[in-house]
């Protein structure tokens, strides 16, 4: 923790990036009765009783005057799948509402779809705060849904992602056991699941699972050498002999090219087809597992996953 004084805008910036926020499109309508909104993450509770809300508009905003004389506004909470949304009502002058589908709210306010939760307020006061205006509202009606919300941090979009205390573990499993709970056991069960049809198509294909994985490195790095080969195999704990090398040269699916004294793999036209239809059944098994998680949880697994494989080979090469 520094103590900074509050001179630089980017460190005033960031520190105030520290609290995170959802995020907000507040809506209401100009003079002439258009549609205007912004997206916003400065909105807060104020009171219960009455049930009052705020947030704060920059004076530079387009839609000042709007908000400083219609008397009504709505504060939209936007939910995880709303960020375009977000994108789009950050942006001075562009068509914000043009394509959308939208309700009418109090004074015939837009009332946008899929949120988290809707507040429907009247303004009942409006503050200067140096160069954002404060508007406190009155709320009339508010809706609420299930939907997780849209989470604003360190300058960065983000999500919900609940201590796993509250979450539950391997304690509320009825027949918990210590095998069970091992991470072991848990990556292993996962893996051999989905490795399995894989395995499969591999054996059709008359493939082993090393062979496969030469293969695939080599779709994704065409022009490898052995030395380059051999770093990558190290995460699945195979390495390329010459043996194998020999025999994947031996069914057609690879070919050298001897560069002065370093010696180069290429697939062949085969080995690509191979690859692309073992990667075809791969992908397919990864679709399971995505089945119960959404698209941040299967690449937050594999992150995961990926420090602690890293952590294991340092382990290793440290001896
Ligand atoms: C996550 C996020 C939060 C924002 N919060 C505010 C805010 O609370 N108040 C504000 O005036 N602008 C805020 N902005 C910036 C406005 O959305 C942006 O300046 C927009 O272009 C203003 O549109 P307008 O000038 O058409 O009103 C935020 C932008 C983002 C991306």
């Amino acid at each position: 923790m520094s103590n900074t004084n509050a001179t630089t805008d980017a460190h005033f910036r960031n520190a105030l990036g520290a609290f995170a926020t959802g995020v907000t499109i507040v809506t209401t309508k100009d003079a002439d009765g258009g549609d205007v909104g912004l997206t916003a993450n400065s909105f807060n509770s104020v009171s219960l009783d009455p049930p009052m809300v705020l947030w704060s508009l920059a004076k530079t905003s387009a839609n000042l005057l709007a908000f400083k004389t219609n008397p009504y506004f709505a504060v939209h909470v936007l939910s995880a799948n709303q960020q375009e949304l977000s994108d789009r009502f950050a942006k001075r002058g562009a068509d914000k509402f043009g394509g959308l589908v939208v309700g009418r709210g109090i004074g015939g306010i837009a009332l946008l779809d899929g949120c988290s939760a809707r507040f429907q307020c009247r303004t009942a006061f409006q503050y200067g705060g140096g160069d954002h205006v404060i508007f406190v509202g009155e709320v009339n009606k508010f809706d609420h849904s299930e939907l997780e919300p849209l989470v604003f941090h360190g300058g960065k979009y983000a999500k919900v992602r609940p201590r796993l205390s509250i979450v539950g573990s391997a304690s509320d499993e009825v027949d918990s056991s210590f095998r069970k709970d091992f991470l072991g056991y848990l990556l292993g069960f996962a893996s051999s699941r989905l490795q399995a049809p894989v395995l499969a198509r591999c054996a059709e294909l008359g493939l082993s699972e090393e062979e496969y994985y030469v293969l695939t490195i080599l779709v994704a790095n065409p022009d490898s050498s052995v030395a380059e080969i051999d770093k990558m195999l190290a995460l699945t704990g195979s390495y390329l002999s010459d043996e194998r090398m020999g025999v994947l040269a031996a069914k057609d699916l690879i070919e050298f090219r001897d560069v002065g004294a370093t010696r180069t793999l290429h697939l062949t036209e085969k080995g690509r087809e191979a690859s692309i239809q073992i990667y075809v059944v791969a992908k397919a098994a990864e679709a399971t597992a995505e089945m119960v998680l959404d698209y941040d949880e299967t690449m937050l697994l594999k992150q995961m996953l990926r420090r602690i494989i890293a952590k294991m080979l340092e382990h290793d090469n440290n001896g």
